[in-house]
């Protein structure tokens, strides 16, 4: 039987007939919202390339994290820019560093009714701004394991609920699992960045937390955005290692990616909706080029219908507002 008597449009006719048969549904409890705490500033920062997002001082984050949990935001994803940052990125995993003391003010503040997650990588800390230890002109992997364990130590003592190590460096998920376990902390999950891609899409948070490399690029240990067989054995790889959820970096250009660990794997699926996923939305809204609320839900529907379970983007705060005028 084929058309006329069948008709695609018949479930198309009206909002409620479309409803009943959506495939998938954004939930706000999907969404995770990133947070940059700046321990030098006195004042929130808003940054240029990214509009509507800020740096905030140590003594304002709790009221962000304040204002997403109203905005129907349950987790949050924390970067810190420290005040000093030296050649092995030191200040990652300070008991008073920046983002422990984040941790430490979410979760007095919050308990369990906020998901307080943290990124760990040394870009923020390092001068040179890579993601591990150098010598020379080369990240040296193992270096680097010691230094991303007593990171993920020093959070899971402040209370995080899950690290999330992205450093991209080769056996980091076990050495992290290994630490936490040692150091009593077998709660706390591990959302890995298995497949993060070498990216040009990751230009406006390295200004938020002034992380861009000095010298050279991350292609070293980033993956090749050539690659998907690749990231599927990285993917496995840190499974096998002990990762609780395994995450796909950027999301947009990467929605094969996504798909991809859906099909093959089944554990957690994260997507990080990048930063200059999120501007290129932005500046076109401000030209009158796209409708912001429109392309954005588009790109977030798009992201879960793709395989993501959780979605790390920095439009969070405006999804709750936005479903409820659709
Ligand atoms: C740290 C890190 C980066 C991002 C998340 N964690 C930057 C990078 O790898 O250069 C990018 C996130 C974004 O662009 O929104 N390594």
């Amino acid at each position: 039987m084929g058309y006329p008597s069948l008709r695609m449009r018949r479930w198309r006719r009206t909002q409620h007939l479309r409803d009943l048969v959506s495939e998938v549904r954004l939930e706000l409890s999907n969404l995770v919202y990133p947070i940059f705490v700046d321990e030098g500033a006195d004042s929130v920062t808003p940054i240029a390339s990214m509009p509507g997002i800020s740096r905030f001082p140590i003594s304002r984050v709790a009221e962000e994290a304040r204002d997403a949990v109203e905005k129907g935001v349950r987790a949050v994803l924390l970067f810190g820019v420290p005040y000093l940052k030296d050649e092995v990125g030191s200040g990652a995993f300070l008991t008073d560093g920046v983002i422990q003391k984040a941790i430490r003010k979410l979760k007095r503040e919050f308990g369990d009714e906020v998901v307080v997650m943290a990124d760990v990588c040394l870009c923020e800390y390092t001068s040179h701004g890579h993601c591990g230890v150098i010598k020379g002109s080369e990240v040296v992997n193992d270096l680097t394991l010691s230094v991303l364990q007593k990171v993920a130590v020093s959070q899971a003592e402040a209370g995080v609920d899950v690290v999330a190590p992205s450093a991209m460096m080769d056996g980091q998920v076990k050495a992290i699992r290994e630490a936490l376990d040692d150091s009593g902390h077998d709660q706390t999950a591990i959302l890995s960045y298995s497949a993060k891609y070498a990216s040009g899409f990751y230009s406006c948070f390295r200004e938020a937390a002034r992380c861009a490399p000095k010298q050279g690029d991350r292609r070293g240990y980033q993956m090749d955005y050539r690659n998907a067989r690749e990231a599927l054995r990285e993917m496995e790889l840190d499974l096998e290692e002990g990762a609780d959820a395994i995450m796909v970096k950027p999301a947009l250009a990467y929605l094969d990616i996504i798909r991809l660990a859906r099909d093959r794997l089944n554990a957690p699926i994260a997507a990080y909706n990048v930063s200059g996923e999120y501007a290129m939305v932005k500046a076109a809204a401000q030209n009158g080029w796209v409708d912001e609320k429109a392309a954005a839900l588009e790109i977030l529907t798009g992201i879960k219908r793709a395989g993501a379970d959780i979605i790390i983007t920095y439009f969070a705060k405006d999804v709750k507002r936005w479903m409820e005028t659709e």
